[in-house]
């Protein structure tokens, strides 16, 4: 934890889980595996960021690509607030067709594991080349559901984090750093 970071922090955050350096060299490492692993003669890597959460990890992480790719978006909604809905919907899908390619699904967390199972399922169904995950944070005390990732960033405690794209009822998405909320009063 970066010791700057923590004196700035509002009042409802609790600590810095993840600083900003940490987090940059995370995803650089990721990408240079995923460069690796992904050869150029594929064709393009379709990159899809999963809104509204990856949007800051999705930038970052393509960024780092040195092999060819393609960046595209897709929007679903599970979550109000802190709390989850149960099922996933999707809001927009991605401009993008993904027969006949190498799909990247970037999602920011895995928590019961419902979103990304429901894409990696519908992205399956579009006769891509292959699909593979990366996902930056997983809380592994949350999983509902098996699920495989292929790229990830660092695993979590079961608490509700803000910060690098991730939100507490669409607050704290653009802090450079991951923090732990506090819990809310007598809740
Ligand atoms: P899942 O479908 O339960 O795996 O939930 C995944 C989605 O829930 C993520 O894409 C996030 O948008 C949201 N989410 C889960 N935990 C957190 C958190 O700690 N902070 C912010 N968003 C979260
Ligand atoms: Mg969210």
């Amino acid at each position: 934890m970066d010791g700057r970071e923590s004196e700035r922090l509002p009042a409802d955050l609790r600590r810095v889980l993840l600083g900003e350096e940490e987090i940059r060299r995370r995803v650089e490492e990721l990408a240079a595996r995923i460069d690796a692993d992904c050869p150029e003669s594929a064709g393009p890597l379709l990159v899809v960021g999963v809104l509204k959460g990856a949007f800051i990890f999705t930038a970052d992480l393509a960024r780092r690509l040195r092999r060819r790719h393609v960046v595209d978006f897709i929007a679903v909604s599970s979550y109000e607030g802190g709390q989850t809905s149960g099922n996933v919907r999707l809001m927009m899908d991605t401009r993008q067709n993904m027969e006949g390619r190498h799909v990247l699904v970037v999602e920011d967390i895995l928590d019961s594991g419902c979103t990304l199972d429901f894409l990696v399922r519908s992205f399956r169904q579009r006769n891509p080349l292959s699909v593979r995950t990366a996902v930056l944070l997983d809380k592994p005390a949350r999983h509902v559901l098996p699920l495989k990732v292929d790229y990830l960033g660092f695993s979590i405690p079961d608490v509700w984090v803000v910060g690098y794209g991730l939100d507490y009822d669409e607050q704290y998405r653009t802090l450079p750093f991951i923090a732990e909320m506090r819990p809310p009063e007598g809740g």
